[in-house]
């Protein structure tokens, strides 16, 4: 929602004066955590009738591997232990959410992932181009790249695999829009062999791909999603699970007490910011703005990027878009990785008055969803600046 909505401070202070802190287990609940789950409950998929609200999006995913683990239990199949996850996937930063996410450099500090934990590779058609998609269509390397989950699941034994874990679209991995084939083959092979399908919306949901949640906008019918950002556009810290009812039935009707919560699960202060920051953006009408308007209008400015001398591939998916610099675009040949040229474009982008992420040599943005075509016009003027700039000091420097 950008910066300084004031309903949203208003919302903050208002609950603090009222009632600053409560906690949500031991069978104590706040209006306000109440409010603010119903709410959600109605914004997602049917299937979602429950939230376990969490502080941040990686004790949403520590939780969802204690849910599903409790699941498999009381269903008498407790064999099935073993989560599936992409490389170059983010879910989180500690020790659970870190091995779920698939970041080697993560995992090469400390010894991750934890064990019954496996990673397959990602739908990343770029980083495939020379290997797994050369000579593929982007649809045919989807279901390619899909089909190694069912490799996977064949390598581990399928009556062992609890669940494969996806953002719909990975965010801090560089923008991967996957091709339009992926997710609906990963669904159909979750269910062809009972597992559970985990839908990581921290990024994605609540309005970004255009729809509320990026599972909708790929079409999968996940049994949990797990959120965090934008359920309060980064105002005060808040995440939660979803659970689907296919789990709540089970650990509600046989699971009794699930001894998991944080002090700060459902704080109230996060709960009433998150309420005025959804009613915000249904008023604004953002997700079909997003849908119809400004994610389109977004795609369209940063195809036109394709005419530049060094960019190999575009990409975006609602409010959120990636660059990807190359050294020559014909060979769809990469920079040597000692220039860092995503960090050169970035120096370029901060000193330019853009904030623009780089990963790799991929440069990455994610507006706001209030973001107006005017204001998208002046981005993508910005972009193209620092793509000039990093341009004309590769050619200085021999790089090119
Ligand atoms: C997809 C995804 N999942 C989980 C997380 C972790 O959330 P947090 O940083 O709130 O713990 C992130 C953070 O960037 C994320 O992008």
């Amino acid at each position: 929602m950008g910066y300084g909505q004031e309903s949203l401070v208003e919302a903050a202070a208002a609950q603090m004066r009222t009632l600053a802190y409560y906690n949500a287990f031991f069978q104590t609940t706040t209006p306000t955590a109440t409010a603010l789950a119903e709410r959600i409950a109605g914004l997602a998929p049917p299937q979602f009738r429950h939230v376990f609200f969490t502080g941040s999006g990686s004790e949403a995913n520590d939780t969802v591997i204690r849910l599903v683990r409790r699941y498999w239990d009381l269903v008498g199949q407790p064999d099935r232990k073993v989560i599936i996850s992409r490389l170059n996937a983010y879910h989180g930063s500690t020790l659970a959410a870190a091995s779920l996410g698939g970041m080697t450099s993560m995992h090469a500090q400390g010894g991750l992932p934890i064990p019954g934990i496996v990673h397959i590779d990602q739908p990343h058609y770029w980083a495939h181009r020379h290997g797994a998609a050369s000579g593929l269509s982007r649809e045919d390397f989807g279901l390619v790249a899909a089909r190694w989950l069912e490799e996977k699941i064949a390598e581990v034994g399928a009556d062992r695999v609890a669940a494969f874990i996806g953002e719909p679209v990975q965010g801090a991995g560089g923008v991967v829009v996957p091709p339009s084939t992926y997710w609906p083959e990963i669904q159909r092979i979750c269910d062809r062999h009972g597992i559970l399908l985990l839908s990581d919306e921290v990024v994605c949901g609540f309005g970004r791909t255009g729809r509320w949640w990026g599972c909708e906008t790929f079409g999968t019918k996940p049994d949990l999603m797990t959120f965090a950002k934008g359920v309060t556009s980064g105002y005060v810290p808040l995440g939660g699970v979803m659970v689907g009812e296919r789990i709540a039935r089970v650990l509600i009707e046989q699971g009794g007490e699930f001894e998991h919560g944080y002090t700060y699960s459902g704080h109230p202060v996060a709960c009433a910011v998150g309420l005025a920051n959804l009613d915000l953006i249904e008023r604004l009408g953002l997700v079909d703005r997003v849908r119809e308007d400004t994610g389109p209008y977004l795609a369209q400015r940063v195809a036109e990027l394709m005419d530049h001398p060094m960019v190999g591939e575009v990409q975006s998916c609602g409010l959120m878009a990636a660059v990807q610099l190359c050294r020559d675009v014909a060979l769809k040949e990469a920079f040597a990785p000692d220039i860092a040229i995503g960090m050169v474009c970035r120096k370029h982008c901060f000193d330019n008055g853009l904030v623009m992420r780089a990963v790799g040599d991929r440069m990455i943005v994610a507006p706001p969803l209030i973001v107006t075509r005017a204001q998208v016009d002046e981005m993508m003027g910005l972009v193209l600046q620092a793509l000039d700039r990093t341009l004309a000091e590769a050619r200085a420097a021999g790089w090119i």
